[in-house]
């Protein structure tokens, strides 16, 4: 992927990221998502206090792409500022198999500049989705 579109990911994801609504566990966390078409959308996480209503900066990313009517995913970057950047948790991992491919491309980043590189394929082996109910 262009290094040039990276940059704007990252870019993004840090501007949700400063935006993250996080008073529980304190962890912010910014996304951002290249569709196919060359569409981006960003999100942060989103904290409740039930906890388990709280939505991931990945899943809202995404959402916000499917909102507007991008449904196939090429590929995402998480920003957070820890010292390794987290991957994507398994939750945010199953939505992004249903809009997304093997060859789907996920960048974990952090602010100090380090970045990794996955495919979806990597990440879930063997996994569920939506080709299984066909
Ligand atoms: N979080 C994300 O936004 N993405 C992940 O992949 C892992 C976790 C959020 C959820 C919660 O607001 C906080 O980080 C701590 O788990």
């Amino acid at each position: 992927m262009e290094p040039n579109l990276i940059a704007k990911l990252k870019e993004l994801a840090h501007e949700a990221f400063k935006n993250s609504y996080s008073p529980y566990s304190h962890f912010k966390v910014g996304a951002a998502v290249v569709m196919k078409g060359g569409s981006l959308f960003s999100g942060c996480n989103v904290e409740n206090a039930s906890y388990g209503a709280t939505v991931c900066a990945e899943r809202n990313a995404l959402f916000q792409a499917v909102s507007k009517g991008h449904k196939e995913l090429e590929a995402i970057l998480i920003l957070t500022d820890q010292e390794h950047p987290w991957p994507p948790c398994g939750m945010c991992r199953q939505v992004m198999l249903e809009f997304g491919s093997p060859e789907t491309k996920v960048f974990t980043a952090n602010l100090n500049g380090t970045l990794n590189q996955f495919t979806l394929g990597q990440l879930c082996p063997e996994s569920f989705t939506p080709g299984n109910l066909s």
